[in-house]
């Protein structure tokens, strides 16, 4: 036996899963073993990545086309996860959407939406998942915040209310699920190169301002988060619940 601390073999939920980061945590735990379920609202591309996850690492993943603010669609979700993995004892959720509109401006209509996705769902996801993540030992979930958790951008309040929401969320699902022996932590990334960055990148200088925002001058790379949420969904975070771990690479302490 070696004397480092192991992952759980139980498989894992990652809402988001068919695009940027969501998908390179799927691809980073199912590296080590781990079956992973893939649920994303774009249903051709999410079954896609999970054949490919699938070929490349031989464990089971199933990609499945599932709006994360349709509640009504969860049981089946969890039904059909359970059945493909076996088990699941990991939930992520990565699944997103920004909307770039001031307080000046914002609508009801957009406000209601990016906090549904981001926020609302998150709760009522874990809710739907915890009878199964509860019979597991060393369960966790993580939840996929941003740096706007922490420091606000006049473009998305919306966005920086729900992103800031998930960690008083993480920290009352800490202290309720580790009586189900679930620890429940939050991921805040920075500047991430995938596609819901690259519709910043349109803004004039907005390329370089980000990657200036870093003392170490570059964006980061999905999988630089997947590293960060595969140590937390694993035992050698045992001891870590309610908390967020900033992955920004300096960004938010440093100017
Ligand atoms: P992405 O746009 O590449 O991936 C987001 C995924 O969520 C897509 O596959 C999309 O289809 C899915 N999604 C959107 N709405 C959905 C819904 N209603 N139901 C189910 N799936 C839905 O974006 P990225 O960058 O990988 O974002 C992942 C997470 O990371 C998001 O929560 C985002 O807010 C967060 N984040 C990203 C940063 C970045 O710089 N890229 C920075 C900080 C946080």
């Amino acid at each position: 036996m070696g004397t480092h601390s192991t992952s759980p073999d139980t498989g894992v939920v990652v809402t988001g899963g068919a695009s940027g980061i969501g998908r390179a945590i799927a691809q980073a735990l199912a590296a080590t073993g781990r079956p992973v379920a893939l649920w994303d609202i774009a249903g051709d591309q999410v079954r896609q990545v999970a054949k490919e996850i699938t070929a490349e690492h031989g464990v089971p993943a199933l990609g499945l086309a599932l709006d994360v603010g349709d509640t009504d669609a969860y049981a089946e979700a969890v039904r059909a996860s359970v059945e493909a993995l076996g088990s699941v004892g990991g939930f992520v959720h990565a699944a997103g959407i920004v909307d770039s509109t001031p307080i000046t401006e914002v609508t009801a209509d957009d406000w209601d939406r990016v906090l549904n996705v981001n926020l609302r769902s998150y709760a009522l996801l874990v809710q739907a998942l915890t009878p199964h993540l509860r019979e597991h030992a060393g369960s966790a979930v993580v939840g996929i915040a941003s740096l706007n958790a922490i420091v606000g951008n006049a473009l998305n309040p919306s966005y920086c209310a729900a992103k800031s929401g998930m960690l008083g969320l993480n920290r009352s699902m800490a202290a309720k699920l580790a009586e189900h022996g679930i620890r429940s932590n939050v991921v805040c990334p920075g500047f991430i190169e995938t596609p819901m960055l690259a519709q910043a990148f349109a803004r004039p200088g907005a390329r370089e301002r980000m990657e200036n925002s870093s003392p170490l001058r570059r964006l980061g790379r999905p999988e630089e988060i997947a590293g960060a949420v595969r140590f937390l969904l694993s035992d050698e975070a045992s001891f870590i619940t309610g908390t967020h771990l900033m992955v920004d690479g300096g960004t938010t302490e440093t100017i």
